[in-house]
C-alpha cells in the first residue's frame, strides 16, 4: 500500500506513542517506534500487541492484518538512528518544552531536509517546540486523541512558518490513517483542550463542592449532552497528571480562571491517583 509518508519514526511509547505508531502501521507505513529504555519500548509494542489481539477477538481485525501490521513495526532507543531515513518524525515525549524542543533541535540536523517534523503535544505552543529548530516550513502540530486507533479526530496545529506543502502532506497522510483533520492555528490549547480540559476541571470542582457524585456527574454529560464519556471518567482515561499539566499551563498563557487547577486534583495527583494508569481516579479501574 502507498501513502504519502511510507516510513515513519515515533518518539515516545506510551498511550499515545503506541496508538500514533499503530494507526501508521495499520495504513501501511513502515514505523520505527523510540523510547528511551527497552522497558517503555516493550511496554508500548505491547499495548499495540493487546490492541490488535482485542480487535482479531471483536471480530475488527484480521488475524493477518494484526501479524503485518506488527511486522510493519520495529523498535529501538536510538532517537537518532530511529530517524535517519524515515519522511516523518512524530514526537509523544512527556508535555515539557524543554524536552521537545531540545529533540527537535537535535534531530534537525539528522533527518533528510524534506523529513516532516511532527509534534503531538495537545497544548504547549508550537513555535516554542520549534524554536531555532531548522526547516520550520516543515514543522507542524499532529495532535492525536486517546485512544488513538479508535478517535476519529487528527487536531493539525500549523505556526506562521508551516508551510502550505507540510499542511498538505499531513493533512492527506491523516485521511490515510482514517481520521478527520482539522487545522487550527498555533494558540494555547488549540480547539481541542482548551475546550475539554475547561469542561473537565468544572466537573472536578463539582464533586469537590458536592453537586453530585461522579457518576451523577458523569451522566449529566452522557445522558444530557450525548458525550460518550463525562468528563471525570475522560479524564481518568487521559490521566490526572497529564491533565494538570496541561492545566497550569493553559492558567499561565490564558490566566483564564476556568483553567485553575482544583485542590482535589492537585492532591490525587500528588497521592498517585492518576486515573486508569494508575488503577485509581475518580473511579477504580
Ligand atoms: N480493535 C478494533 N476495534 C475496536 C477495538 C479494538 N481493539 N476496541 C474497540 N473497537 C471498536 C468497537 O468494536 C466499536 O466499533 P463499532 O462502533 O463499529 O461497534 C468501537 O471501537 C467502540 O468500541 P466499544 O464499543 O468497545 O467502546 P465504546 O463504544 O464504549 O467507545 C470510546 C469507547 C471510543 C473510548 C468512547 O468511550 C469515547 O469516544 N470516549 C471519549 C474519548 C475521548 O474523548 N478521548 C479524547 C481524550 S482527550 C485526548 O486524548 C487529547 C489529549 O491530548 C490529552
Amino acid at each position: 500500500m502507498s501513502n504519502t509518508f511510507g516510513t515513519v519514526a515515533v518518539l515516545g511509547a506510551g498511550t499515545m506513542g503506541a496508538g500514533i505508531a499503530q494507526v501508521c502501521a495499520q495504513a501501511g507505513s513502515k514505523v520505527v517506534l523510540q523510547d528511551i529504555t527497552e522497558e517503555f519500548v516493550q511496554k508500548g509494542l505491547g499495548r499495540i500487541r493487546d490492541f490488535l489481539q482485542k480487535g482479531v477477538e471483536k471480530g475488527k481485525v484480521k488475524a493477518e492484518d494484526r501479524d503485518a501490521v506488527l511486522a510493519r513495526i520495529t523498535t529501538t532507543t536510538d532517537r537518532k538512528a530511529a530517524c535517519r531515513d524515515v519522511a516523518l518524525v512524530i514526537e509523544a515525549v512527556p508535555e515539557k518544552l524543554e524536552l521537545k524542543n531540545g529533540l527537535f533541535r537535535e534531530l534537525a540536523d539528522v533527518v533528510s531536509p524534506q523529513c516532516v517534523l511532527a509534534s503531538n503535544t495537545s497544548s504547549l505552543s508550537l513555535a516554542k517546540v520549534f524554536a531555532g529548530v531548522r526547516g520550520q516550513e516543515r514543522c507542524i502540530g499532529m495532535h492525536f486523541f486517546n485512544p488513538v486507533p479508535l478517535m476519529a479526530l487528527l487536531e493539525l496545529v500549523r505556526t506562521d512558518a508551516t508551510s502550505q506543502a507540510t499542511i498538505d502532506a499531513v493533512t492527506a497522510y491523516g485521511k490515510q490513517l482514517g481520521k478527520e483533520p482539522i487545522l487550527v492555528k498555533d494558540s494555547p490549547g488549540f480547539a481541542s483542550s482548551r475546550l475539554g480540559v475547561c469542561l473537565g476541571l468544572e466537573a472536578i470542582r463539582m464533586l469537590e463542592s458536592g453537586v453530585a457524585s461522579a457518576e451523577d456527574i458523569d451522566k449529566a454529560m452522557v445522558l444530557g449532552y450525548g458525550h460518550p464519556m463525562g468528563p471525570l471518567k475522560l479524564t481518568d482515561l487521559v490521566g490526572l497528571d497529564v491533565r494538570l499539566a496541561i492545566a497550569d499551563y493553559l492558567k499561565k498563557e490564558l490566566n483564564h480562571p476556568g483553567f485553575e487547577a482544583p485542590a482535589l486534583m492537585r492532591r490525587m495527583v500528588a497521592e498517585g491517583k492518576l486515573g486508569k494508569k494508575s488503577g485509581q481516579g475518580f473511579y477504580k479501574h
